[in-house]
């Protein structure tokens, strides 16, 4: 079965899907996007995702594509389109088609639209197998990471950089020395004095749905944890790390730069979150 793409309006074969080149996404990168997880035919943390989406159109200063029903309509259309049942789906909107000029139309072109989906990996039953390594790099991104912005070539770069060092993930480190997240993923640490730590939210870092579902999880099991930022040497010092997204889920890193982390496996508390998020995408908030 050939893919199906949304695109400003039209559904239509993945191969005949195009866009404008004159579209500043293409263009200047000017444009935002969702990424989410699609569990037994069904979005994942739904309201988070398309709260950040509003949230990011409105830094920027793009107009929501169409109303959120009608946008959550075509999501659905395009997993049953795409007969998916566990990957996910992809929305980009960008501030639409005009002559190149870096400043905004002086009339707002209506916003570009495009979605797809695709068929992806699913929680694994177990996390045994989903650890991962991940190596550390320099951040090198603007002053807003926490706009879900599609200009991702400093993002593009460090996943290289961990792709080429035979690692699934590059851990970014800011001019302080303190770690901000992955180049596609939130960090997460259980400090040396086994401390539950992911770092605060701010205009350096993306606020990963998956990290404000996990939080909520946390807060209902009472289960404490710091959001006070840690250096590098923290992060080396670790008992435990692990990366969470909506396509990393609860990811636990086993090496970072080539050394083990804690003893080699994925660690109690990576574990139990494992287990919370688990039955979360089971009986959470999606739909
Ligand atoms: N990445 N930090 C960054 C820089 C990200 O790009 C992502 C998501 C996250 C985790 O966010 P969430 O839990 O909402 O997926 C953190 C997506 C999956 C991507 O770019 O493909």
């Amino acid at each position: 079965m050939s893919r199906v793409a949304y695109v400003n309006g039209h559904y239509m074969p993945m191969r005949d899907a195009q866009v404008n080149i004159e579209d500043r996404g293409y263009q200047f990168g000017d444009g935002v996007y969702e990424v989410l997880h699609v569990h037994r035919g069904r979005f994942v943390d739904t309201d988070l995702h398309m709260s950040r989406l509003e949230r990011s159109l409105a830094s920027i200063s793009i107009a929501m594509p169409m109303s959120m029903p009608a946008l959550m309509h075509v999501l659905r259309e395009i997993v049953r389109r795409n007969r998916i049942s566990n990957g996910l789906a992809y929305m980009q909107v960008s501030r639409g088609v005009a002559r190149r000029d870096h400043a905004f139309p002086k009339i707002a072109p209506p916003p570009a639209l495009v979605i797809t989906a695709r068929h992806g990996a699913k929680l694994p039953a177990s996390i045994t197998h989903w650890g991962a390594s991940a190596i550390t790099a320099p951040d090198q991104r603007w002053g807003r990471c926490d706009i879900k912005s599609v200009n991702l070539l400093p993002n593009v770069l460090a996943k290289q950089a961990a792709r080429q060092a035979g690692a699934y993930e590059a851990i970014l480190i800011d001019n302080d020395g303190l770690v901000t997240e992955g180049s596609s993923t939130s960090v997460w640490i259980v400090d040396a004095k086994g401390v539950l730590r992911t770092r605060k939210l701010g205009t350096n870092l993306l606020p990963g749905c998956t990290r404000g579902a996990l939080i909520g999880l946390l807060n209902d099991a009472a289960i404490g944890f710091s959001e006070a930022p840690f250096s590098l040497d923290e992060l080396r010092g670790a008992s435990e790390i692990f990366l969470t997204s909506a396509t990393s889920f609860v990811k636990p890193i086993l090496q970072l730069d080539a050394k083990p982390v804690g003893d080699g496996k994925p660690g109690p508390v990576a574990s139990r979150l494992f287990a919370m998020f688990s039955r979360h995408l089971d009986g959470g908030q999606n739909s």
